[in-house]
């Protein structure tokens, strides 16, 4: 298992939680609540956070299709979901960098991935919308990384390392060529619009407290190394950036606001 991933996904749980839109999850479990059992598809499940937080809003018979390149991160997930009523969940490791297999889909009343369309490309959004437009797949894409994010109190070269982060974030993440990135959210509006659906998102930023200590911190480690990874020639700025900010996690008085949007879409009946 990927380690360090697993312990980022446990860490963000809580503020994904307290993110998320609660109207649009709403809004797309009346868009299923007829069915019995809805047949759910989690693309990316990782620890299965999006399971956890969505099934309680679903009718109470499910069918989970849960899909992950990474078979412990799943493992976990399965292990963590059990003994959940009637909420039957399959596991399946597959690296979803094409979107081929059509069975995936077949069946699907819901299509939904947390976290995700940051790091995949326009073109595997579109066969995305595609598979789900086949199937009349409602989809809810909670969590999106939008580029738009602040930290409390501010450093000069904030912006900066901000900019060289929103470029790693273009970077081919191995889902279907160069990253949308923090454009996810706006591309996938268009595409499934263009694909026939009625599209709503909402602002779901993640709002970082001060006693956020250890996710804080290692959100910022992620940031700097990501800004290097893009100008290797800022790496003193950037460390020395890195050295205020964890001061300021370390005295409790860092505050960081992360840019998110959360996108649902219906086919039209
Ligand atoms: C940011 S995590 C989100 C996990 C989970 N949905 C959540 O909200 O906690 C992205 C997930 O996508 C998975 N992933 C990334 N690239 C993948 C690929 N090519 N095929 C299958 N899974 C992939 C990772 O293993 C990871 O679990």
């Amino acid at each position: 298992m990927n380690e360090s991933l697993s312990t980022w996904l446990a860490l963000r749980e809580p503020a994904d939680f307290a993110a998320r839109s609660l109207t649009l999850t709403r809004a797309i479990a009346k868009a299923v609540a007829a069915r019995d059992p809805v047949h759910v598809l989690d693309l990316g499940t990782g620890r299965g956070s999006n399971v956890r937080y969505l099934s309680p809003h679903l009718p109470p018979r499910q069918r989970w299709l849960v899909v992950d390149r990474d078979p412990a991160l799943l493992a976990h997930a399965s292990a963590l979901m059990a003994g959940r009523g009637d909420c039957r969940i399959e596991a399946r490791q597959m690296d979803l960098g094409s979107l081929d297999d059509r069975g995936l889909f077949s069946g699907r009343h819901l299509v939904t991935a947390s976290a995700l369309l940051d790091l995949v490309s326009e073109s595997w959004l579109s066969t995305l919308a595609g598979r789900c437009r086949e199937v009349g797949a409602a989809v809810l894409f909670p969590l999106n990384y939008n580029g738009r994010s602040r930290c409390s109190p501010e450093e000069p070269e904030d912006a900066m390392v901000l900019d060289l982060m929103n470029r790693h974030q273009h970077t081919d993440k191995g889902l279907g060529g160069p990253a949308a990135g923090p454009d996810a959210a706006a591309h996938a509006m268009t595409i499934f619009a263009d694909a026939g659906y009625d599209v709503r998102s909402e602002r779901t930023d993640w709002m970082l407290e001060p006693r956020e200590r250890e996710f804080q911190r290692r959100l910022i480690e992620g940031w700097a190394e990501a800004a290097m990874a893009i100008d290797s020639g800022s790496a003193a700025r950037v460390t020395d950036w890195l050295g205020r900010r964890l001061a300021h996690v370390a005295a409790g008085c860092s505050h960081i606001v992360v840019g998110h949007d959360d996108v649902a879409a219906w086919a039209p009946r």
